[in-house]
């Protein structure tokens, strides 16, 4: 696999408090990378210098070896799925996804059928004509993903997509996502502090805390071989923890 986005020595700082220091890291082409790390300790920050909606205060963002930590959000090719879905409310299944096609001169006179190709691919035919109010959070995101799948992008990254979901419903979109990735091939980077998540969806996972990266390793190196202290509590311990909560119930 070859690298498809590499960071290079990423600060930043909100207010003279440095948020980020130094970071670098790569992304290899198909990968899925989680960030793991408790809240506050910059993982949206780098999310939104990924995408372009921020600026760092310094360090480089290479996609295919091509400096383009200057290009707005629009030139990276890059899609995001957020938190809160961010669906237009006023608008139906079918127009959620299409709006983005319109405006997009490469899409534009397919826009209705591309839109509901990936609707169908995403298992929201029949509610193509609801608006979003009339939907469970889970096809919510759903929507949201089908949105940002619809114009291609090189990149998707997620932000805590399932935070405000339901333990049955994130494990179904758990499957959903893996699946969409193994379909389009994308190269995903996808932000969560549930380290159970990030254990069955990730190729690779870096943690994080305070603007650094402590590990990044495949889940079984990060299991096998923990890099620091905080590493072990973070992430093996709670682990554990969750484990044993639930070992009492269930004969082995
Ligand atoms: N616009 C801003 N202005 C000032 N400080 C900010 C701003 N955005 C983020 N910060 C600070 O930067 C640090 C990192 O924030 P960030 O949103 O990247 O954390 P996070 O890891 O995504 O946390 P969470 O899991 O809670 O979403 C925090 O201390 C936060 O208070
Ligand atoms: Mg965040």
């Amino acid at each position: 696999m070859s690298d498809k986005l590499e960071v290079q020595e990423l600060s930043h700082t909100f207010n003279r408090q440095e948020v980020l220091h130094r970071i670098s890291f790569t992304v290899r082409e198909g990968e899925f990378l989680s960030i793991l790390g408790p809240s506050g300790c910059g993982k949206t920050t780098i999310l939104r210098i990924l995408i372009g909606l921020l600026s760092p205060s310094s360090g480089f963002v290479f996609k295919d070896g091509i400096d383009i930590t200057g290009f707005a959000p629009s030139a990276r090719n890059m899609g995001i799925v957020f938190q809160n879905y961010a669906l237009f409310q006023n608008m139906s299944v079918l127009g959620n996804v299409e709006y983005a096609l319109k405006f997009n001169s490469s899409f534009k006179s397919k826009s209705r059928k591309a839109a509901e190709s990936i609707i169908e691919q995403v298992g929201l035919t029949e509610h193509i004509h609801k608006k979003p109010c009339k939907l469970s959070g889970g096809q919510q995101q759903r929507v949201a993903i089908a949105r940002t799948l619809a114009l291609n992008p090189e990149i998707i990254l997620f932000d805590e997509p399932m935070s405000a979901l339901d333990a049955a419903t994130r494990l179904l979109l758990r499957e959903e996502i893996k699946r969409i990735q193994k379909q389009f091939h994308s190269t995903m980077i996808y932000i969560t502090h549930d380290q159970e998540e990030a254990f069955a969806l990730s190729d690779r996972i870096m943690v994080m805390t305070r603007g650094s990266i402590q590990q990044l390793d495949t889940p079984e190196n990060i299991i096998r071989n923990p890099a620091t202290p905080f590493v072990r509590e973070f992430v093996i311990d709670n682990l554990q923890l969750k484990i044993n909560s639930l070992v009492k119930y269930v004969k082995i």
